[in-house]
């Protein structure tokens, strides 16, 4: 061989030896390599075990699939680039041989609301938004609309509201819909939807189960009679996650328990906080008693595991006084995300729900004085003292 074939050939397509990594590697094989034809095309074919072309399915993000599919009871799981991307392949799923109609909880994720309203409206998809916390106005919805696919939140983002999932997939079982839940701010550790009788859980994983703020990625989870058809439109569709994102999702996920358990805890400790400080006016926070879906929380999330996002609106505050405050945080990180080691908080009105008109906002109950804070991992008296004294200023 010429130095120029060998530069493009030597080292690669070795066979794996004896050896078995501990973890998964970084498959970045675009496409994959057999001795004969013959059984590539059994591969092809599903005939034998194997991958064909990293598209359709590759080892690092078939790794990451399997663990994400255990983890929330799931028949099989779907990685995708982004937790946008996630949603989109679960709804263009469930709607796959359905009435093109969706019932949507109307405390959603902002670009979730953006997905249905300037996507899939425009493309045909009728949108109906309905509080799914108040189940006669879900039935009725449901009644008029006949969707193939109604879509919530299992905590909702920024309020926080908690739907009942076992009586919402009740409700969708009987009128023939898929249920399609983010489970992105509960996470598999507090509830697991496809237990309770969803079709899909979606996440975003760039939050808790990465957790540490290094990677943009999602994951669709099935039960079984969807996973043909979502493994199907996802060959023609596209939307997979990159290898290397598969192994820091992977990496991340071997400690998501850990961080999730303690997560929860500090979040406790600084929702009583804030509670009791005169400068804020009200704590949105799912073990606070007085909490509207508190009967549904005490019956679905296990014992002292809340989440560890804490909403919160400051007394007497506008967009000035709450770029003050938030500009005046040491310790907890002004960004634009959830779930990370380091505590976070983002501002919805400029950021999550940005994309919403200031009149959509309003109905769904997001202030110019409301902020939220995802508690991370740190010591709870340091976020409590950034908070003290942010608010002081
Ligand atoms: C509840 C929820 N779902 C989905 C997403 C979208 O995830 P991604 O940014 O990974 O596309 C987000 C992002 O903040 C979110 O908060």
């Amino acid at each position: 061989m010429r130095i120029h074939t060998k530069a493009v050939h030597v080292g690669d397509r070795r066979k794996p030896g004896r050896h078995i990594p501990v973890t998964t590697p970084i498959h970045t094989a675009a496409s994959f390599f057999y001795e004969s034809m013959e059984q590539l095309d059994r591969v092809f074919g599903h005939e034998e075990p194997g991958f064909s072309y990293s598209r359709y399915e590759n080892p690092s993000a078939s790794a990451l699939e399997e663990l994400i599919a255990a983890l929330e009871s799931g028949h099989g799981a779907l990685a995708c680039a982004s937790g946008m991307a996630a949603i989109h392949m679960a709804v263009v799923t469930a709607l796959a041989d359905r009435r093109k109609s969706v019932v949507a909880a109307n405390a959603l994720y902002g670009a979730t609301v953006s997905l249905l309203m300037n996507v899939l409206e425009p493309a045909g998809v009728a949108v109906r938004f309905v509080d799914v916390c108040d189940l006669d106005a879900l039935r009725d919805a449901v009644v008029q609309t006949r969707p193939g696919c109604i879509l919530t939140e299992t905590i909702s983002n920024p309020l926080l509201r908690v739907g009942q999932i076992d009586c919402i997939a009740g409700i969708a079982r009987d009128a023939g819909a898929a249920l399609v839940v983010d489970n992105t701010f509960a996470s598999p550790l507090i509830v697991r939807p496809l237990e309770l009788g969803a079709s899909f859980t979606v996440h975003s994983v760039t939050k808790y189960l990465a957790g540490h703020g290094d990677v943009l990625g999602g994951v669709v989870v099935s039960d079984e009679p969807h996973f043909e058809s979502l493994r199907t439109l996802s060959r023609a569709i596209g939307p997979v996650l990159g290898p290397f994102e598969c192994y820091l999702t992977m990496r991340g996920v071997k400690t998501f328990v850990l961080r999730m358990e303690k997560q929860c805890a500090n979040a406790c400790r600084v929702a009583s906080w804030l509670a009791a400080h005169p400068k804020v006016e009200r704590v949105y926070f799912p073990a606070d008693p007085a909490h509207p879906d508190a009967a549904t929380i005490r019956r679905l999330f296990p014992a002292n595991l809340y989440g560890a996002i804490v909403s919160f609106e400051l007394k007497d505050a506008g967009r000035p006084e709450v770029f003050r405050f938030m500009d005046a945080l040491n310790l907890i990180v002004r960004a634009t995300s959830l779930g990370d080691v380091h505590s976070m908080m983002l501002y919805p009105v400029m950021s999550s729900h940005r994309e919403l008109a200031p009149k959509h906002r309003e109905r769904m109950g997001i202030r110019d004085s409301l902020v939220r804070l995802s508690v991370g991992i740190e010591a709870p008296e340091d976020i409590i003292d950034d908070l003290d004294q942010a608010l002081a200023g």
